[in-house]
């Protein structure tokens, strides 16, 4: 191997993972690096992990820890006692976590433990962004990743301000752009492709989309009838077709809730091609992800974010999201969605900066600029 040659370990764990690590690992060989993956198995479910996989070509992990859903405590100790010995045979020089989920933050902690005897650095790739609501378990795990990575990579001009304003030194902050929107622009022709739209009878800009599953929106059965209720509202005058994720699946159960469904087009979890053809035909897409938030951003579809706040500010200031009023109610969800498909027809806004499907070649560039000073290439 040459000497400039990194070895870089990158971690996924749960649905929004995949397509973040797809283009970062493609970088990464076409730059001639060692990309070695690691999958927590913090979701498992073919239609939650197996399906991105295949359909972003996104090799098969080299160490796989089946962690399996459990209590935060407990999931989040899973990975840790699994991924230790994992990161301590491999030996890498960079360990690269993405975004806010529980593996980002797990992985974090374990590798901040050993980097003395390691000398390995850390990216938190999607670094910066908050919601400043702590009640969401991904604002901690997105703290604390920050705070014990060596290497910020934030994917929009917003988000050095945060770090910034917790002292994280300007030195580390790296703006690289959005490594999803490398991801939606390699995929949208095949999207396109899949007459997705069509094969479940909808027409194009005739029907809305919406994802749900939210702590705060799902696991509280007034939360979750009123949002429901709200959809049945749009449901009146457009087909609103509902992706369900499993938590919310269960909680509708749970909370006897099914009736609530009715008037919508309930469907299985769908893979990321699917998904990405629904959200571009979509009139307008109501969502609690944070990805979709961004996905509707750079397709210019606009967006009703169904949550308090929001950590992805700029697709408010810079694209086509507007939040729902809170707390949610019925009627105003029915009124959000209709005041965000009149502002988008006025004016769909470009794309923010590095939003341009080359994040995962700037993320490669700044692992090689800032490699770590010891030299483990021939380890
Ligand atoms: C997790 C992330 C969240 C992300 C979301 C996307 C954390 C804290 N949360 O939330 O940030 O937006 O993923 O989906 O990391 N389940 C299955 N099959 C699966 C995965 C989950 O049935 O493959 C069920 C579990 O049994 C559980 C529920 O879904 O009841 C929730 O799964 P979990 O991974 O705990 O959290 P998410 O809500 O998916």
């Amino acid at each position: 191997m040459p000497t400039d040659h990194l070895k870089v370990l990158v971690v996924a764990g749960a649905r929004p993972n995949f397509m973040k690590v797809a283009p970062i690992l493609r970088a990464l060989e076409a730059a001639g690096h060692e990309g070695i993956l690691v999958h927590t198995g913090q979701h498992y479910d073919t239609t939650m992990s197996d399906t991105f996989f295949r359909e972003l070509g996104i090799k098969n992990p080299d160490y796989h820890l089946g962690v399996g859903t459990a209590s935060h405590a407990v999931q989040t100790a899973r990975i840790m006692e699994a991924f230790e010995p994992v990161l301590t045979k491999v030996h890498p020089q960079w360990l690269v976590v993405v975004g806010d989920v529980n593996s980002t933050m797990a992985t974090t902690l374990v590798a901040s433990k050993l980097r003395t005897e390691t000398h390995m650095h850390i990216a938190h790739v999607e670094a910066g962004l908050r919601s400043y609501d702590w009640r969401m378990p991904e604002e901690i795990n997105r703290v604390i990743t920050d705070r014990l990575a060596d290497l910020l990579l934030t994917p929009s001009q917003d988000a050095a301000g945060n770090l910034l304003a917790e002292g994280i030194p300007e030195a580390n902050i790296c703006f690289v752009g959005n490594v999803m929107i490398d991801t939606l622009m390699t995929q949208l022709p095949i999207a396109r492709a899949t007459n997705t739209v069509e094969q479940l009878g909808l027409r194009r800009r005739h029907y809305v989309a919406a994802t749900l599953h939210r702590p705060s929106n799902v696991d509280d059965p007034e939360a979750l009838a009123a949002v429901l209720q709200g959809l049945a509202l749009v449901a009146e005058s457009t087909a609103v077709v509902l992706p369900l994720h499993p938590r919310t699946l269960k909680n509708i159960e749970r909370f006897h809730l099914g009736p609530m469904l009715t008037p919508l087009t309930v469907l299985e979890p769908l893979g990321y091609t699917e998904m990405l053809a629904l959200t571009e035909g979509a009139e307008c897409v109501l969502t609690d992800s944070g990805g979709i938030q961004e996905e509707t951003t750079a397709l210019g579809v606009p967006c009703v974010t169904l949550r308090e706040q929001t950590e992805r500010p700029i697709t408010i200031t810079e694209g086509t999201n507007h939040m729902a009023p809170w707390p949610l109610t019925p009627r105003g969800i029915l009124t959000a969605y209709a005041d965000s498909v009149a502002a988008v027809a006025q004016a769909a806004p470009p794309r923010p900066a590095g939003w341009d499907g080359h994040a995962s070649e700037r993320i490669v560039k700044a692992l090689e600029d800032r490699r770590p000073v010891k030299d483990y290439s021939a380890s």
